[in-house]
């Protein structure tokens, strides 16, 4: 009886142990599909202003596809520092690191 019980305790061990490995290669797959997929996510922080992808819907939003990278980016970076005033951007840009913001004028200035 008692070998039995170890035995149980044994697999239960190992089906742990595979789980584990199999959590362990998904976060690794996800982990490499995050290079690509976070800009797009960074970027989709904005939509609701700035329309999908930096398209704006009104004359209102500046429209942000298609723009110049350095443009875009010395916007933001300036927005970030508060050398440029605004209503939103400079407390927003407060939550972005320079790199992702560099990743985000990548995004933008790529649209057509
Ligand atoms: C809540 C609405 C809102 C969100 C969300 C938002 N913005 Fe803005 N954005 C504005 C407004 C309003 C302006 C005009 C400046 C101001 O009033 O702050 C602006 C201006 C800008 C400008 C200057 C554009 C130009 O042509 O001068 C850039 C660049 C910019 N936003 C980038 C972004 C990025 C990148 C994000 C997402 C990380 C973002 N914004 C999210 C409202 C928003």
């Amino acid at each position: 009886m008692q070998r039995v019980d170890t035995k149980v305790t044994l697999m239960t061990r190992f089906s742990i142990k595979v789980s584990v490995l199999a959590a362990t290669c998904l976060i690794a797959l996800a982990a490499q599909a995050a290079p690509d997929a976070k800009p797009v996510y960074f970027a989709s922080n904005c939509a609701n202003c700035h329309g999908t992808d930096g398209r704006s819907a009104t004359e209102i939003m500046p429209t942000l596809a298609g723009q110049d990278r350095q443009t875009l980016l010395a916007s933001m970076r300036a927005y970030k520092s508060g050398e440029r005033s605004g209503t939103i951007m400079p407390q927003l840009m407060q939550g972005y690191t320079d790199d992702e913001l560099q990743q985000l004028a990548d995004y933008f200035s790529a649209q057509k």
